[in-house]
């Protein structure tokens, strides 16, 4: 009988030949279709301006999907994703590994790697400060290398592979204020950069100026990523992970960093992270998501005071406090689902301990639990105002359009 099992189960995830060559030229009949359709949107700048929902936020996700065609499958890696940056503010991100945090960050710098990842369906609106916004799905690439770095910039997780080993730190700052201000004179941008270093709290500024990344330690390396990302005073940084490769007491200090750097410049953040301990403190705003969908978000105050949805109860519970002693960290049970086979019922039931009989049926709504307070469970459909499904794409109508 388990052997029958295991033989079906191998069968369902098993590509025939045939199978593999449809899947092949479906997706590059699907992403030629999709560049062709952006490459002309891309031409018309009323098709790429758009106007802010909300012209306190900075950045709108509208209904968000950006999906991968891969040699399996599609791969829906965000899908139907609604949440605003408002201004000045710091919004986290959090979700465990492959829930689309990323994909979601470089779906707003457009940097998914095309045409095999394109962004099908939804608007991401940026503030252009005007009273228009840019519609950065249309957005040509010529705009957006003046957007990138200066008006959005990206803080990674390991920061010796976004410096060149080969460049002085304080050029490669100077690289980023050049690129950007081409007026600039020489001293003025030496200034800058030396500005910038004291203000990521590098003590000996000159002597640093003159160092390899190699002859720093890691902090100070992403305290340098820190200084090219401000370097063009952002109106959004994105940092991805900015403290997972340091450590603990270093990552401390750079949190510090960053908090203190936002109430000084008025710029928003991204902060994208798998560790609710770092969100707890920084974090106007979160969002959780979960395979590819936002299943909570709220003010960091109403998902740690009142995280409702199981999978954020479950990060909770899983997350050390200092000063409590426990046998074991409680662990979620199971796995994401496959992401190539999304079930059509809610993604965390096969996982979820408090699911009851109304979850068996369609993907759960996101509810209004409070003012700024929403959670996408059938546990809270009688606890508030009912808004809706994420909208999905359906890639063969897509095709046929
Ligand atoms: N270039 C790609 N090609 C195919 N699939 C991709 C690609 N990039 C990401 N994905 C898929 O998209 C999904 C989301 O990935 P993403 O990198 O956004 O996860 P994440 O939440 O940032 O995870 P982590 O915490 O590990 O960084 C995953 O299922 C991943 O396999
Ligand atoms: S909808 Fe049901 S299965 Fe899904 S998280 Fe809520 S209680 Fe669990
Ligand atoms: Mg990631």
């Amino acid at each position: 009988m388990d052997n029958e099992k295991t033989k079906k189960k191998k069968k369902s995830s098993y590509i025939t030949t045939s199978e593999s060559r449809k899947i092949t030229r479906f997706n590059r009949r699907i992403t030629k279709k999709l560049e062709k359709k952006r490459e002309s949107a891309s031409k018309d700048p009323s098709l790429y301006t758009t106007k802010m929902k909300d012209p306190e936020n900075v950045v709108e996700f509208d209904n968000v999907c950006t999906y991968f065609f891969t040699d399996v499958g599609v791969v829906k890696a965000v899908d139907g994703v609604n949440f605003n940056i408002p201004k000045c503010s710091t919004v986290g991100v959090v979700g465990e590994s492959g829930c689309g945090k990323s994909v979601t960050s470089l779906s707003l710098m457009q940097l998914l790697q095309r045409p095999m990842g394109q962004t099908v369906g939804g608007e991401i609106r940026f503030n252009k400060g005007d009273g228009t916004a840019y519609n950065i799905v249309n957005t040509p690439n010529s705009v957006m290398e003046k957007i990138r770095g200066n008006k959005i910039s990206m803080i990674f997780q390991e920061p010796m592979t976004s410096l060149n080993p080969i460049f002085k730190v304080g050029k490669q700052i100077d690289e980023v204020i050049i690129l950007h201000n081409p007026e600039m004179e020489k001293e003025a941008v030496k200034e800058r950069t030396l500005e910038m270093l004291d203000l990521v709290g590098i003590a000996n500024k000159e002597g640093v100026y003159d160092m390899y990344p190699h002859e720093l330690s890691g902090g100070m390396r992403q305290r340098i990523c820190i200084a090219i990302a401000l370097a063009c005073s952002p109106t959004i940084i994105i940092a991805d992970e900015p403290t997972t490769a340091l450590d603990v007491t270093i990552q401390a200090q750079i949190l510090d960093l960053l908090r203190n750097l936002k109430e000084k410049l008025n710029s928003s953040i991204m902060l994208i992270t798998h560790d609710l301990g770092v969100v707890a403190g920084m974090a106007d705003y979160v969002v959780v998501m979960y395979a590819g969908r936002i299943v909570e978000k709220g003010t960091a105050r109403e998902i740690f005071h009142n995280p409702s949805h199981p999978y954020t109860i479950g990060l909770m519970k899983s997350k050390p406090v200092v000063g409590q002693k426990v046998e074991e960290l409680y662990n979620i049970p199971g796995n994401v689902p496959n992401p190539v086979s999304m079930p059509n019922y809610c993604y965390f039931r096969d996982r979820c301990e408090m699911r009851c009989d109304k979850c068996d049926g369609a993907y759960p709504p996101e509810v209004k639990i409070g003012d700024t307070h929403i959670v996408s469970c059938y546990r809270y459909i009688d606890k508030g105002e009912v808004l809706g499904q994420p909208k999905s794409v359906d890639v063969e109508e897509l095709i046929n359009e």
